[in-house]
């Protein structure tokens, strides 16, 4: 079962890497890429925000994307520890994570600031990934989707264009835990994001929505052969190159 479009593999490193362990990953990483003449799949690496200029300079002249984890929605200003937007675009990122359930759980951020995020990415011409994503007890009393959704009325109520917003949804219970939805609920759930999102996009654009949570080789696949499923945001399997690399495979 193969997707018909281009899918995006996203490898979100989280709190990983040294300067000399990115050098090996990407490395590696080049090697199984140059030697892929055509390649159906579109790859974002999103390094900690120490590495992104050195993890940007080894990428350049490839097709590779690079992408940040975070972002303050402000623009500069007394905010110490932090890094705005536009500083990511300045550091050479496509694409940044906003409302990670791990930023959202670790850091109380809350829907509101994460709406700010997103429209501080796409004011400076990045794509936003925001991440959703429904907790244990949720799946397990069946209010899953009530639960994502509500992640989404930020959004949702706004006059944001979406044109440059990418979903990634992300069940909470699912992050490296080794377990997964069905199949089935993950093509139910990213057909409801698509569905909610679409009111408030032009007639013929649609938000991708991509899959994350313990995605392996083993199983990308069949989770990148559902049609509602625009690529994949992998944690620990982006950390290696093989696994990466099969992960990258099953999408082209
Ligand atoms: P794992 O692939 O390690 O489950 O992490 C998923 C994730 O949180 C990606 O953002």
């Amino acid at each position: 079962m193969k997707i018909q479009k281009t899918a995006l593999i996203a490898g979100n490193w989280k709190m990983n890497g040294t300067i000399k362990e990115a050098k090996r990953l990407v490395s590696s990483l080049l090697e199984k890429y140059n030697a892929t003449p055509s390649l159906d799949a579109k790859i974002l690496i999103c390094p900690p925000m120490t590495l992104l200029n050195y993890v940007g300079n080894l990428l350049e002249g490839t097709n590779i994307f690079l992408g940040g984890q975070n972002c303050h929605y402000e623009v500069s200003g007394a905010h110490t520890g932090e890094v705005s937007a536009n500083m990511m675009r300045d550091s050479g990122c496509s694409h940044v994570i906003v409302g990670h359930s791990e930023r959202r759980s670790q850091y109380g951020e809350t829907d509101k600031e994460i709406f700010c995020k997103v429209e501080a990415v796409l004011e400076h011409g990045m794509k936003a990934i925001m991440c959703v994503g429904e907790t244990l007890k949720s799946r397990q009393e069946g209010n899953a989707i009530n639960y994502v959704t509500r992640q989404l009325d930020e959004v949702l109520n706004s006059r944001l264009s979406l044109e440059n917003l990418v979903i990634a949804y992300e069940p909470i219970w699912a992050i490296g835990s080794g377990k997964t939805p069905k199949i089935s609920e993950i093509e139910e759930i990213h057909e409801v994001i698509k569905k909610v999102l679409s009111k408030s996009l032009s007639q013929n654009h649609e938000v991708p929505v991509i899959y994350g949570g313990s995605v392996n080789p083993t199983n990308a696949e069949e989770v990148l052969g559902l049609e509602a499923v625009n690529g994949v945001l992998v944690g620990g399997a982006s950390l290696n190159t093989n696994d990466f690399w099969e992960i990258v495979n099953a999408a082209s």
